[in-house]
């Protein structure tokens, strides 16, 4: 038998600050152009929806659902794209939001998939990075926290899809009983 423990990792208050941050960041980096913000789902919604707040040149969204997880803690290496963006982005300023980059692979994948379809240009913004724990590498143009390897929820991230309601970060850790 085992209990999950929630140990609050980043508070409520640092999150919204850091991500008001970013916003501003982005602002004043793409002065002047029009950007299309690409969600990665499910974990990548609360944060685009925050980030998007503070940001003030004219912003389009687009929400895309790949996995490369099962329901473990663990890295599959298996990346599927469940569900494609609604439209093109041919000659567009992207910015893929993620909820956090692990080994890479999913975001690697992902930029790979997007590239191919000649947008203006592509970035990417995380609002959680686990350097440690990269296997395959990829450039972040935008971060919100580094962190240690550890399994996080809140704020958008799931274990077995619960937590994502967290309005923080927290680390969760098995008790076993
Ligand atoms: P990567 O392909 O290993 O970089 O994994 C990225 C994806 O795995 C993220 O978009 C998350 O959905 C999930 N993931 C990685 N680490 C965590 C974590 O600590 N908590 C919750 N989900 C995680
Ligand atoms: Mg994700």
């Amino acid at each position: 038998m085992s209990n999950i423990l929630i140990e609050k990792l980043i508070a409520e208050e640092e999150i919204a600050r850091r991500i008001k941050e970013i916003g501003q960041q982005i602002s004043s980096d793409y002065k002047d152009k029009e950007i299309l913000l690409i969600c990665v789902l499910k974990g990548g919604v609360m944060f685009m929806t925050e980030l998007s707040k503070h940001i003030s040149i004219p912003v389009d969204m687009d929400f895309m659902s790949v996995s490369s997880y099962g329901n473990e803690m663990t890295s599959s290496g298996v990346v599927k794209v469940i569900k494609d963006l609604d439209e093109p982005i041919k000659d567009k300023h992207i910015i893929i939001v993620e909820d956090i980059i692990d080994s890479g692979r999913t975001l690697n994948y992902l930029k790979q998939i997007l590239e191919g379809r000649q947008p203006k240009s592509i970035k990417i913004c995380t609002l959680l990075d686990k350097p440690q724990t990269r296997k395959v590498e990829v450039n972040v143009d935008y971060v919100g926290f580094n962190i240690p390897d550890e399994f996080v929820v809140g704020y958008g991230l799931d274990y077995q899809q619960k937590y994502r309601n967290l309005p923080y970060i927290a680390k969760v850790r098995k008790e076993y009983v």
